[in-house]
């Protein structure tokens, strides 16, 4: 599978460290491996995303394996629901690709699976590129994604925004959609150590239009973290820039900070609804 144009929409073919259009647009395949699709005229600052040292606590944490049980719930629900050996996948909002890179692991066991990661954050791709290998990753936003029509069998989301009509564009129909969001009491801990009035999250699904919502699971379990990882993980939430000093003053004189996990998981499924099969059929 190739990319598209994030200019003009056309296919882009490989050649030698490039892709090109045939509109002549042009972008440079980094030496790690990735390639930058996000022209600056599409970016919302000069360095969207996670910065790098968001980028790494979420390393560091990540590969503590704190958060392993999610990674292999997401290979397990997809591992069950994908049939057949030729894959394809995208992971948007990819980060550094600790997932990407294990579902990809668990696909290729089956066959010769195309997975794609794109994160807005070139910081997070370049990582992800340097390390995992069997992940073709780009940095590009969500709300653009830079693919043809109805190209993957399955996209992921982790805790990264999205644009409903996109991901619609993108998924084959039947296709599926797995998105993982805070559960009500995921890091309810630091929540009480930065709030006066801890207010649980919202559990209402969002809609996604053009899916419906096939399973939905909870993965709970308590983490005990040492004082590093305590404020690694702070760091890596909406929260770190609320923290008052004293927070994080509690996190590093705490030698065993316990914290619950709370995540759901939904997974969704290309449906076309009656309006758009008959646009479709006018087309
Ligand atoms: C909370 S992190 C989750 C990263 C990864 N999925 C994980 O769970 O380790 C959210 C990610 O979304 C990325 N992001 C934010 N806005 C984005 C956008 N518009 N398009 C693509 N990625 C975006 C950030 O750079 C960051 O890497
Ligand atoms: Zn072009």
């Amino acid at each position: 599978m190739s990319y598209q144009c994030p200019l003009c929409h056309q296919p882009l073919s490989s050649q030698a460290s490039s892709w090109r259009c045939e509109n002549r647009h042009q972008f440079d395949q980094a030496k790690e491996g990735y390639v930058n699709l996000l022209p600056v005229q599409h970016k919302r600052s000069k360095q969207p995303g996670d910065s790098a040292d968001m980028m790494l606590a979420r390393r560091e944490f990540l590969d503590a394996g704190h958060y392993q049980p999610l990674q292999q719930k997401v290979c397990d629900i997809f591992a069950r629901v994908l049939e057949g050996d030729a894959l394809s996948l995208l992971d948007i909002g990819c980060g550094e690709g600790y997932y990407t890179h294990a579902v990809a692991n668990r696909m290729q066991e089956k066959g010769p699976a195309d997975v794609h990661a794109l994160d807005v954050s070139k910081v997070a791709v370049r990582f992800g590129a340097k390390r995992y290998h069997n992940v073709k990753f780009c940095v590009a936003s969500s709300h653009r994604l830079p693919f043809a029509d109805n190209q993957f069998d399955a996209v992921l989301r982790i805790y990264a925004p999205c644009k409903a009509e996109e991901l619609a564009r993108v998924v084959k129909d039947r296709g599926y959609v797995l998105t993982v969001t805070p559960g009500p009491r995921h890091l309810i801990q630091f929540k009480e150590l930065i709030y006066q009035h801890v207010k649980l999250h919202d559990e209402t699904p969002e809609q996604l239009g053009g899916f419906t919502l096939v399973e939905e699971h909870s993965l709970n379990y308590p983490m005990r973290l040492n004082s590093e990882e305590s404020a690694a993980l702070l760091q890596m939430t909406p929260f770190a820039w609320r923290a008052r000093p004293e927070v994080w003053g509690v996190l590093a004189t705490t030698a065993e900070f316990a914290v619950e996990t709370d995540f759901t998981l939904r997974l969704w499924q290309r449906t076309r609804d009656i309006a758009e099969s008959c646009q479709a059929g006018q087309e």
